[in-house]
C-alpha cells in the first residue's frame, strides 16, 4: 500500500521559484512568542519586533505566534507595555499571516482558573483585537476547561486548536498512563469539541523520534483535523522528531528564526527548509528571506537581548530532561528559587522529590501552571520538611490542585496529602468533582468596580481582572497616576555599546575591580590634604574618629607606634566580631520593641494582601499575609496566639527573606 503522507524525493531545485510541493509542511513560526519567552524570559518588546514584522509576513508561514503564554504577564508586570496594544501594532506591519496565541484554557494567560465571565470576554477581546489562531490546552488535559472558551473561539469565527500536552509515565512513550491510547483518546476528545486542529504541545522537549513517528501516525488514522507538533529543543531530540512526524504525515510543525532557535526553544527553520527541498513535503520558502530576516534580528535586536541569554554553560542541550522530565523553563524556576534561598546545592534533593511530589498531585503533566506548582511544592518540601512531617508548607495552589480548582488528575491524589493541604481549606475540606471554574463567583463586575476612575475600557479591566496586584500598577503608569520604575525601560543600543566596551576593557585586562566598601557619610571632623607620590598628586580627605584631629608634636618613633601598636590587633577583629551578630540582634530587637512574635517571610516574595489588620485577634496558624514567591501564593498562618501588633509591608510590596512581615 502506497503512503500518501510519506516523504518522497521529487526534483531539486534551489529557486525560489521552484514548483510547489504536492503536500507541503505547514510551518507555525514562534519566534515573536515562545522564541523570546524561552531564551529572553519573555523580555521581547514590540519595538524589537518592528525591524523583521514586514519581512516575516512575506515568508509563507501558516501563522506566527505572537502573543499568549507568559507575554500578557511580562508585558505589563515588567515591560510597561500594554498587552493588548502589541497585538493591534503587529496587526499594522503583518497583515497575512494569522495571528496565533497560547491560551491555558480557564487558565486564559494567567496561573489559575478564572471565573466563566472573565474566560468568554478575554477570549472575545482576544479575537476583536486582531487574534486569529487560539492554540488552547489546559495543564491536566481536563478538557472541561475548555467548555468556556471553545464556544467563545468559535462564536468569534477563529480557529481552535487543541492540544494534549504530552508527558510521560516512563522514560519513553508507553507504560502506564501516558500511551497511544490516552493521546488518541485525547485527540478523539478534541476533534468532538470541534477543533481544527489538533497539537501535540511537548513543551519539555521529550518527545523522541520514534515515538513522535508512531503518534502522528496514530493520530492521522484516528482523527480528521490537522495534526501539528510542537517541540522544544531542550533535550536535542525535537529536530530529529519534527523529519520523523513530517514522514508519518504530520500537517503543521513549528519552529523559530535561528537567532530564536535551541536551548529550550526550538529547531531553527532554516535547516528544515534545505532538509525538504526536492521532496513532496517542500515548506516552498525562500531561504535568501529568512537569511536576511536574520540579519536584522543579529544586527539591530539580539543585542538587546543576549544578557539575558543563559551562558553559564557550554552544552546547549539539557540532559536533565532526559533524566528527570523536567520541562526547560521549571527547571531554571527551581534553580532560581534555591538561590534566593541560598540553597542552589540541594538541586539533587529536589530532583529526587519532585518526581515523588507529581505522583502525590496525580501524576499530572508538568506545563505552566503545573510545573509551578509541582516545583515550588517540591522546593518547599526539601527546604521546610522534617522527618516527621511532610507537606509542612503547602502553597495555595497545591490546596487549590487538591480541591479541584484546577481539574481533574490523570491519576487520583494521594489522599493523605490531599487531607492535609485542605485541612482548614476556605472553600471547604470536601474536594469537589465538577468541572472547576464551575465553583467560581463571577469576577468581571468586581473587577469593573475596583478599576473605576483608572480603567477606560475592557481591556484594561481585564488587565486587572487577571493580574489584580500587578495590573493595577501597570494601569497607574499607563494613565500617568505613578511613575513606572526605572527599571521598565528598554536597553538602548547605546548601552549594548557601552558594555560591549567595559567587557572588551575587562577581557584585556584593563579594568580592575574596586573594593565593595561602603564610604560612611563624611563628619565635621573631615580635612584635606594634598599628598604627592612620584609626581602624582592626590587629594585625600582624612576623618578622624572620635573627635576633632589633635595634632601633637611626638617624636616619630612614638607617633609610629601608637599608631600601629592598637591598629593591628584591632582591624582583623572588628569585621569578625560584629558582622554576624548584627542581623541577630536586630531580628530579635525589632521583635522586643513591639512585644510579640515576628512572622518573618520565609522566602523573598511579593506581599499580595494581609488579611488581618492590626488589633485583630488571630489564632496560631490562622493565616495572617499572602506572599507571592515564584507565582506561587503562599498563606502564611500566626505564629501564635495573639493580637496584631503591626505589619510592616502593605499590597505590591517586595520583601527579602527573614524580613518581619507583622509581629502578634
Ligand atoms: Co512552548
Amino acid at each position: 500500500m502506497s503512503n500518501e503522507n510519506a516523504v518522497t524525493m521529487t526534483k531539486m531545485n534551489y529557486d525560489a521559484n521552484r514548483p510547489k510541493a504536492k503536500n507541503p509542511v505547514k510551518i507555525e513560526d514562534l519566534s515573536l512568542r515562545d522564541g523570546h519567552q524561552s531564551l529572553f524570559a519573555t523580555r521581547g518588546r514590540t519595538e524589537d519586533m518592528l525591524p523583521v514584522a514586514e519581512m516575516m509576513d512575506q515568508v509563507g508561514f501558516w501563522a506566527m505566534e505572537v502573543w499568549g503564554g507568559a507575554t500578557f504577564d511580562t508585558m505589563h508586570r515588567f515591560l510597561n507595555e500594554d498587552p493588548w496594544e502589541r497585538i493591534r501594532t503587529l496587526k499594522k506591519y503583518i497583515k497575512k499571516t494569522p495571528f496565533s496565541m497560547l491560551l491555558r484554557g480557564q487558565n486564559l494567560v494567567g496561573y489559575r482558573n478564572y471565573a466563566d465571565d472573565v474566560a468568554k470576554v478575554f477570549v472575545e477581546r482576544a479575537a476583536a483585537n486582531g487574534m486569529d489562531v487560539f492554540r488552547t490546552f489546559d495543564a491536566l488535559n481536563d478538557y472541561r476547561n475548555f467548555e468556556i472558551v471553545v464556544p467563545a473561539i468559535k462564536a468569534a469565527g477563529k480557529h481552535f486548536q487543541g492540544c494534549m500536552c504530552y508527558t510521560l509515565t516512563e522514560p519513553r512513550l508507553g507504560g502506564e498512563v501516558y500511551n497511544i491510547d490516552y493521546y488518541v483518546k485525547k485527540a478523539r476528545e478534541l476533534e468532538a469539541m470541534g477543533a481544527d486542529s489538533i497539537c501535540i504541545k511537548d513543551m519539555a522537549g521529550l518527545i523522541a523520534p520514534y515515538d513522535a513517528y508512531e503518534l502522528v501516525a496514530a493520530l492521522k488514522k484516528a482523527v480528521k483535523p490537522p495534526i501539528h507538533l510542537h517541540s522544544h529543543f531542550t533535550s536535542g531530540m525535537s529536530a530529529m522528531s519534527q523529519l520523523k512526524a513530517i514522514e508519518a504525515g504530520v500537517d503543521i510543525i513549528d519552529t523559530v528564526m535561528a537567532p530564536y532557535a535551541y536551548r529550550t526553544s526550538h529547531a531553527a527553520i532554516e535547516p528544515l527548509v534545505m532538509t525538504l527541498i526536492g521532496t513532496n513535503r517542500d515548506t516552498g520558502f525562500d531561504i535568501k528571506l529568512l537569511a536576511s530576516i536574520n540579519e536584522v534580528l543579529e544586527k539591530e535586536v539580539m543585542p538587546k537581548y543576549k544578557h539575558l541569554l543563559d551562558d553559564t554553560k557550554m552544552s546547549i542541550i539539557d540532559i536533565n530532561v532526559l533524566l528527570h522530565q523536567t520541562p526547560g523553563g521549571m527547571l531554571s524556576n527551581l534553580v532560581n528559587q534555591l538561590k534566593q534561598m541560598d540553597a542552589v546545592d540541594r538541586i539533587d534533593e529536589v530532583f529526587a522529590e519532585l518526581p515523588r511530589v507529581r505522583k502525590d498531585l496525580g501524576q499530572i503533566p508538568l506545563v505552566t501552571p503545573t510545573s509551578q506548582i509541582v516545583g515550588v511544592q517540591t522546593v518547599n518540601n526539601v527546604l521546610f520538611d522534617t522527618k516527621q512531617e511532610r507537606y509542612k508548607m503547602v502553597t495555595d495552589q497545591v490546596k487549590d490542585l487538591c480541591y479541584g480548582l484546577y481539574g481533574k488528575t490523570a491519576v487520583p491524589i494521594n489522599s493523605d496529602v490531599q487531607k492535609k493541604a485542605l485541612k482548614g481549606y476556605a472553600r471547604g475540606e470536601k474536594p469537589i468533582t465538577a468541572r472547576a471554574a464551575s465553583v467560581l463567583e463571577p469576577e468581571l463586575e468586581k473587577a469593573t468596580e475596583s478599576t473605576k476612575g483608572l480603567a477606560k475600557d475592557t481591556d484594561d479591566v481585564l488587565i486587572y481582572a487577571l493580574y489584580p496586584v500587578t495590573g493595577l500598577k501597570f494601569l497607574k503608569w499607563k494613565y500617568g497616576k505613578e511613575a513606572p520604575p526605572p527599571e521598565t525601560k528598554p536597553t538602548t543600543m547605546e548601552q549594548v555599546r557601552k558594555q560591549d566596551d567595559l567587557i572588551a576593557k575587562a577581557k584585556a585586562g584593563l579594568l580592575v575591580e574596586k573594593p565593595q566598601k561602603k564610604a560612611p557619610a563624611p563628619s565635621a571632623n573631615l580635612r584635606k590634604f594634598n599628598v604627592f607620590v612620584d609626581g602624582d598628586y592626590f587629594e585625600v580627605g582624612v576623618d578622624a574618629l572620635g573627635g576633632p584631629p589633635m595634632v601633637t608634636y611626638a617624636r616619630p618613633t612614638a607617633a609610629l607606634a601608637a599608631v600601629t601598636a592598637p591598629a593591628a590587633p584591632a582591624a582583623p577583629a572588628a569585621p569578625a566580631a560584629p558582622a554576624p551578630e548584627a542581623p541577630k540582634a536586630e531580628a530579635p530587637k525589632a521583635a522586643a520593641d513591639t512585644k510579640g512574635t515576628p512572622l518573618s517571610a520565609p522566602m523573598p516574595g511579593m506581599i499580595v494582601k494581609y488579611l488581618k489588620n492590626v488589633g485583630d485577634t488571630v489564632r496560631e496558624g490562622e493565616t495572617i499575609v499572602v506572599l507571592e514567591a515564584m507565582k506561587m501564593e503562599n498563606a502564611l498562618p500566626a505564629p501564635t496566639n495573639g493580637t496584631v501588633k503591626v505589619l510592616n509591608f502593605s499590597s505590591g510590596d517586595s520583601v527579602k527573606k527573614g524580613d518581619v512581615l507583622a509581629v502578634v
